[in-house]
């Protein structure tokens, strides 16, 4: 259904017995449905230009008054000493439970903190490097891939390749060799997500779930597949006796340090779900807008490759090896500044907050606009401009910690942050001492916010084999 035939046909009632249409719905809002457009093709695009100017504005944004913060100290103020006074914005989580349930990403209050406290061991750092083996492998099988794809098999998109290889990642974290059938879960995963904008749309628009919407079918169907897996994959291990030093054994293992008690059956399925969602497809935008970058910049991919080739692979065998990747870090760093694939943290204000001289009411919707921070002009000197020596260890480690926010701040931080970026790492470093990619077209595509921030159009790539 097309837009214009949705908001012309979808009725909403007024009163007893009276309908109008979504179109006049918007109309009364102010907003044409032109806005609803825009903030469907992308929100970035429906942000007013201030955020990239100003500290904080107050604004409308289809019918809803709403706050934008973007300045470090007011972020600070936000998400670390007032967390305890914001809540999850409904627009995020009516369009994602269905699939994730209450697991951390959806949850608020004592909920998310138990889980929070009682997944989070499993995530710690040297846990990571247990997982090192099943990212290098997963990195390596794309490569081959790669490498006996016929001679005239031509250009790729690059972000289905990446999202291949981040889920491969994900689910051999989660439950290698489960005969899991990953191209069946990444597909109903994306058919998911791919309509949840519209269901974010639709709260902000104060819109009833029940009113159909494209994709809206599919992706009911989606998340009953998702969860049955979920489900299965569980009852499977527990049937075994559980263990097993994957992410779905610690997690099976893992107690609440302050009450003894371990995740539910439901909320195993939640976290394994709000994993693969939470951490596959950033983690493969991450890697797409950092190769693409490299295409463009030779000279930053010579160095890379230098840093290989010093450091070595081979990490299986050695993950502390991932540590000597300082360079290659700081490029994905920079990348993940101009594209960073979560690019709006919402919340909304439980009690009324004030953010240095601003009152925020309670109820108000308080966004921090990730993609604008980054490019904010008065935190970065050529904010557009890609260059990965503004991560240095001593000009990074002078920057206000909350002017860069790729994986959030405060109790909500990612808590995939130290998997991503080694992920992020190992893919580099297997992918490109043999494989160099040429974009196809040669402006950068347009950056879309679709809940992460996609290329539009995708990315396409022409993939040569390296010369030794
Ligand atoms: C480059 C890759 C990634 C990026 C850019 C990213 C970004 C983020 C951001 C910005 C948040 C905070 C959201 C907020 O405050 O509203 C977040 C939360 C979260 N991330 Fe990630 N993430 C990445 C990878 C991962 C991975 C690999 C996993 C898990 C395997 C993961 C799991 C989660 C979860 C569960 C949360 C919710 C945490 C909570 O609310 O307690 N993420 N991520």
């Amino acid at each position: 259904m097309g837009l214009r035939v949705a908001t012309a046909f979808c009725k909403l009632p007024v009163s007893a017995g009276e309908t109008i249409s979504l179109r006049e719905r918007l109309q009364d809002l102010g907003g044409a449905p032109g806005v609803l457009a825009t903030m469907l093709r992308s929100m970035v695009d429906a942000w007013p230009e201030e955020v990239y100017a100003k500290p904080l504005i107050e604004t409308r944004l289809l019918g809803q008054q709403t706050v934008f913060v973007m300045e470090p100290g007011l972020i600070r103020t936000l998400l670390v000493d007032e967390a305890g006074s914001l809540q999850r914005e409904a627009f995020m989580t009516r369009a994602l439970a269905p699939a994730l349930g209450a697991g951390l990403l959806t949850s608020d209050g004592d909920r998310w903190r138990a889980q929070r406290r009682t997944s989070a061991p499993v995530f710690r750092p040297d846990r990571v490097r247990d997982f090192v083996p099943a990212m290098a492998a997963a990195a390596e099988a794309t490569r081959e891939r790669w490498l006996n794809r016929p001679a005239d098999a031509g250009a790729f998109d690059l972000v289905p390749e990446m999202m291949r290889t981040a889920l491969d990642i994900i689910l051999a974290t989660m439950t290698p060799g489960e005969g899991l059938d990953a191209e069946r879960f990444g597909a109903a995963m994306e058919d998911y997500l791919g309509q949840t904008n519209w269901k974010m749309a639709y709260v902000m628009l104060g819109l009833p779930a029940w009113l159909p919407h494209p994709g809206g079918r599919r992706g009911r169907e989606a998340a009953r597949e998702l969860r049955a897996v979920a489900a299965g994959l569980v009852n499977a291990r527990r049937a075994r006796g559980g263990g097993g030093s994957d992410l779905l054994g610690l997690l099976l293992a893992a107690r609440d340090p302050a009450t003894g008690a371990p995740l539910s059956e439901a909320e195993l399925v939640d976290n394994l779900l709000t994993f693969v969602a939470a951490g596959h497809e950033t983690v493969a935008l991450a890697l797409t807008w950092t190769l693409r970058l490299l295409a463009d910049h030779p000279d930053v991919e010579r160095r890379i490759l230098d840093e290989i080739a010093r450091v070595g692979t081979g990490f299986a065998d050695d993950p502390a090896r991932l540590d000597a990747l300082s360079y290659t870090r700081q490029v994905v760093m920079e990348a993940m500044r101009l594209y960073p694939p979560a690019p709006l943290l919402v919340r909304r204000a439980a009690r009324s907050i004030r953010l240095g001289d601003t009152l925020i009411p309670a109820g108000r919707s308080v966004h921090v606009p990730v993609y604008a921070l980054h490019r904010h002009r008065l935190l970065w000197d050529r904010p557009d401009t890609f260059d990965p020596d503004r991560f240095a260890p001593a000009i990074h480690a002078a920057r206000d910690r909350y002017a860069y926010l790729p994986f959030g701040a405060g109790p909500r931080v990612c808590i995939g942050m130290s998997l991503a970026l080694s992920e992020c790492l190992v893919v580099l470093a297997t992918l490109l001492p043999s494989v160099r990619l040429r974009p196809v077209q040669a402006a950068m595509p347009e950056a879309r916010f679709r809940v992460t921030l996609r290329p539009h159009g995708g990315m396409p790539m022409l993939p040569m084999r390296r010369a030794a």
